[in-house]
């Protein structure tokens, strides 16, 4: 498949995730939520997650909010990606990952975008469980989280 074809495949995966976005919901009673804030544009997202009988297994996860194309379905992968992972294994995942799975080469506008769901898991996930803090994620101290 050329470089081309690729990319539009990829496209059509993120305007399928934005249309259709996994995960879309709020979980009551949550055992972990954070809301974070693109402060660029103000778009917002709220994370919900409840863990498995483990205490550690992230059994379901949501997410709340409204944002952009790229925001909205980066966090609707990420829901697929983190359902069934330990908070310590999502508390550490590389954005990388998350950014494979995006596919499309970002800007650093667009990047923010991307992050905001994954920074504002991790923030849930390190108030519920004390795990760390996203330090070194794409300008997330440009985040707003709450
Ligand atoms: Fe607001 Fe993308 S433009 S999160």
């Amino acid at each position: 498949m050329s470089d081309f074809a690729l990319e539009n495949l990829y496209r059509e995966v993120i305007l399928d995730h934005y249309k259709n976005p996994r995960g879309h919901g709020v979980i009551e009673h949550a055992d972990a939520e954070a809301e974070g804030q693109n402060p660029l544009c103000g778009d917002e997202v709220s994370i919900y997650v409840a863990f498995g009988e483990d205490g550690e297994t992230i059994d379901d996860v949501k997410f709340s909010g409204r944002g952009c194309a790229i925001s909205q379905a980066a966090t609707s992968m990420l829901m697929e990606m983190a359902k069934g992972r330990t908070a310590e294994q999502v508390a550490t995942l590389d954005k990388d990952e998350l950014l494979a799975e995006i596919g499309v080469p970002l800007t650093p506008v667009r990047l923010k975008c991307a992050m905001l769901g994954l920074t504002t898991l991790k923030v849930a996930l390190h108030k519920a469980k004390g795990t760390p803090l996203p330090e070194g994620l794409a300008d997330f101290d440009d985040l707003e989280l709450t």
